[in-house]
């Protein structure tokens, strides 16, 4: 038999205790072996539960107890879960987890110290939910050089994105539903401002190139700029705008990495993907594109991704060699501004004449246009140009174009 513990009884951690209860005799199979919870960390009390005699407030109890060879830490934020993971991982037990902020900030250090304790750091939910990734990502796709991650990682901005394209329901209101749901952060800033989806792109680039990308190195722009006539330009140019993570091998070694929303042709792989629900992406040079799709957030989803960690390391026992990467000194991100896209954008045009203007500085732009759209709001769509080419072109065209947006169009 093995005996596990879960630090935090939130959402995801009273998800992998009722797992572990629900499906027992399948996990069992799987595992070879029962698992059983041995003990919960939780500052609270949860005196009407039925297996209300597993907690402690006392994280000794479960580190000093040799009893438990695997933790599963699901209690989010860098501290303590830090100090709590290394101390785990050198007392020789394994940890698995969803926290994609501890991973993304500190993966490298807690993967070196898992190696050389022989034991396994591993964090399948902390990247979309319950959509199997990492793994596949490591030792299905371990023949592929991957060329480029991309996908929709936050399923909160989804959730309110998919609102508002579809029921005009206001920002507010859906971010509050999605609230609800339980697929919010506890912060949800960190949903709708990006930094979610930050995090899960560091974990999925540091994964496919072996080298740590760090969240601060990683150009970062939320949903929360976004406004309806947005949304009605994207659809009069047959497109959708989704939050994107994105990262890619450029040829000189160095990787592109950013979070921002994007347009994407109703075409896409990833354009009919809405409410909670993720999507990634996964470009490799034997492959082509794979696509991995499910629910992104949420506590059963989640759980189940952190209970096949605990079956996986009950099965193997050692440290896992494939699912690893490098520190790095934040220098392996590049220029994201350099890529060549195609931009939308609207704003105010002085008068009707700077529209010849507009053209000649722009180029070959694609015009488009919305409802009840106000005399002398322009929309266009640019033809490929850097980023770095595009504030050029809008310098130059000074007060004669008042911009109000501008979005990147991607083609995946
Ligand atoms: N807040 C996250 C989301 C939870 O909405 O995707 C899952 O990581």
């Amino acid at each position: 038999m093995v005996k596990v513990a879960v630090l935090g009884h939130g959402t995801v951690g009273s998800g992998v205790v009722e797992l572990f209860t629900k499906n027992k005799e399948s996990i069992a199979s799987r595992a070879g072996q029962e698992i059983t919870v041995k003990r919960i960390l939780d500052l609270r009390e949860f005196p009407e539960l039925p297996y209300a005699g597993k907690f402690t407030k006392n994280f000794d109890d479960i580190l000093n107890d040799p009893e438990i060879s695997i933790v599963a830490e699901v209690m989010g934020g860098l501290h303590p879960a830090f100090e709590y993971t290394k101390a785990l991982l050198e007392a020789g037990k394994s940890v698995v987890t969803s926290n994609k902020e501890l991973v993304a900030a500190r993966g490298a250090a807690l993967l070196a110290v898992a190696k050389a304790h022989n034991v396994n750091y591993f964090f399948e939910a902390s990247v979309g939910g319950g959509i199997p990734v990492i793994r596949p990502m490591h030792q299905c796709l371990a023949a592929n050089e991957i060329t480029e991650v991309a996908g929709i990682l936050n399923g909160t901005t989804n959730y309110i994105l998919t609102r508002m394209f579809h029921d005009s329901t206001p920002f507010d209101e859906a971010l509050r539903e999605a609230q609800r749901l339980g697929y919010a952060e506890r912060n949800p800033a960190a949903d709708v401002e990006g930094a979610d989806a930050c995090r899960k792109i560091c974990i999925l680039s540091s994964l496919a190139f072996g080298s740590h990308v760090y969240p601060e190195t990683v150009h970062t722009e939320g949903i929360t700029h976004l406004t309806l006539p947005d949304v009605e330009y994207a659809a009069n140019w047959d497109c959708v705008i989704k939050l994107i993570g994105r990262a890619k091998k450029l040829p000189g070694g160095k990787i592109l990495a950013a979070v921002y929303p994007a347009l994407l042709k109703h075409h896409s792989q990833l354009a009919s993907i809405d409410d909670v629900f993720n999507g990634i992406l996964i470009r490799g040079n034997a492959t082509g594109d794979v696509v991995f799709y499910g629910r992104g957030a949420g506590k059963l989803p989640t759980a189940s991704a952190v209970v096949a960690d605990m079956i996986d390391i009950s099965k193997a026992g050692c440290t896992s060699k494939s699912l690893t990467w490098c520190d790095s000194d934040g220098k392996n991100v590049g220029d994201y501004k350099e890529e060549p896209l195609r931009f939308m954008v609207w704003g105010t045009l002085l008068d009707t004449r700077a529209l010849a203007t507009l053209q000649d500085v722009m180029g070959s732009v694609t015009f488009l246009s919305r409802p009840g759209q106000p005399e002398g709001e322009t929309a266009f769509v640019t033809p490929e140009m850097s980023e770095y080419a595009l504030s050029e072109k809008l310098e130059v065209l000074g007060n004669l174009f008042k911009v109000r947006s501008v979005i990147r169009a991607l083609d995946y």
